[in-house]
């Protein structure tokens, strides 16, 4: 018999989208703990392992997070020449986005006009 097992086709691709559970925080915080985590602290509280490597949380001071979006989706990265060059997808993107947002302490940047 040549039957394609359908419903083995279907079970795999709900599985794709669904890992990694239903809180994009959640996440996106495991995202940047395994490919970031190495130079920058990415937590609530806590200096970054590499000098000179911003701390997630103060991100939104410089600039509103979602200028991240680009920037990670086309894997630039201003001053990042040590950086591994991190290609992420859209889901993945606004995991870490969403993360990041539930972090950030102090006064956050004005977006540019
Ligand atoms: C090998 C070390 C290293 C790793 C890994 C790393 N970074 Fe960085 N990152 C740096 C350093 C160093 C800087 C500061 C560069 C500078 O300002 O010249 C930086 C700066 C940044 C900045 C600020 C850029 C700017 O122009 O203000 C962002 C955003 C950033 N990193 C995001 C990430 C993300 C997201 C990841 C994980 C996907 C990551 N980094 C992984 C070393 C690293």
């Amino acid at each position: 018999m040549r039957h394609i097992p359908l419903a083995i086709i279907l079970f795999a691709g709900a599985g794709l989208s669904g890992c990694g559970g239903d809180d994009p925080a959640a996440r996106g915080e495991a995202i940047v703990i395994a490919n970031c985590s190495a130079c920058h602290a990415t937590g609530a509280s806590g200096d970054s392992p590499r000098a000179g490597a911003p701390p997630f949380r103060e991100l939104a001071q410089h600039y509103p997070l979602v200028y991240l979006e680009e920037a990670l989706a086309e894997g630039i990265m201003t001053g990042h020449n040590e950086m591994p060059q991190f290609v992420f997808d859209p889901d993945e993107i606004a995991d870490v986005i969403a993360y990041l947002a539930s972090i950030q302490v102090g006064t956050p940047a004005p977006a540019a006009p």
